[in-house]
């Protein structure tokens, strides 16, 4: 596992893009695994920024988020579809049609889970799969449990996550209950982890999750077990570091 520590924040994003633009630029076909959060915002600007001055191109790249909301329509304000509109995919050349993320208001959701994986047994594997983790050591919106799931599933929310991202809503009571996210199994079959973290707050559950015992308790502690791991951390999230 590679763990780097950066003093600033542009320090950290240009590092984090370039990573990403790197890779598009030496393989055009690239699939890559989005994640939303606060952590990979300005990493997506400075991926914009590389896109602006013509450095590289998405036209061929296919994507795939990592979850979605359960019950937000597509075009609320807060749903994962509107985030990764906003942060990063109207202001590049990736097609629509290349852009996957979970449905999370159909009909049938687990329908709709299962066809989310046969879209990433189509793309084959990821080639970088960039991840946050939550205060209670989720990825993606894989929660803290004494089994994980490997595939695309329903999960309930843990009331410390809606409660981590009601500071969206205008309340705790409209963050949604449920979510669609991609399993570990899919996330840990990436063949790159970059996984971004930032902050005070995530000092602690950061450094448990790397270094202490691996446990479906603490999901991002699967991540020791995979051999190429990337960490990006500010200066206060890798203060145990
Ligand atoms: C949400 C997302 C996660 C993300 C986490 C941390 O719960 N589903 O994928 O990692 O938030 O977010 P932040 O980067 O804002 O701390």
């Amino acid at each position: 596992m590679n763990i780097l520590t950066f003093r600033t924040n542009d320090e950290l994003n240009i590092a984090g893009a370039s990573i990403i633009t790197s890779l598009v630029q030496t393989n055009p076909r690239a699939v890559l695994g989005l994640a939303t959060g606060s952590s990979p915002i300005g990493i997506y600007e400075e991926i914009i920024n590389t896109f602006r001055k013509n450095m590289v191109s998405f036209r061929q790249v296919t994507t795939f988020n990592l979850d979605e909301y359960v019950g937000l329509p597509k075009d609320h304000q807060e749903s994962y579809h509107s985030f990764m509109n906003r942060q990063l995919f109207s202001h590049i050349d990736l097609p629509a049609s290349q852009a996957n993320i979970p449905d999370g208001n159909a009909a049938d959701l687990a329908a709709e889970c299962e066809r989310y994986n046969r879209l990433l047994e189509d793309a084959k594997q990821i080639d970088l799969q960039i991840l946050g983790i939550g205060n209670n050591g989720h990825i993606g919106f894989n929660e803290p449990s004494h089994s994980l799931i490997s595939g695309t599933h329903i999960v309930e929310l843990k009331e410390e996550t809606r409660e981590a991202n009601a500071r969206f809503f205008n309340s705790i009571d409209e963050v949604p209950t449920h979510a669609l996210t991609m399993g570990v199994g899919a996330i840990l079959k990436a063949k790159t982890i970059l996984l971004v973290v930032r902050g005070e707050g995530k000092a602690e559950i950061v450094h448990r999750a790397l270094t202490g015992p691996i446990t479906t308790e603490c999901p991002a502690s699967l991540l020791q077990t995979h051999s190429n791991v990337v960490v990006l951390l500010d200066a206060e999230a890798g203060k145990y570091f």
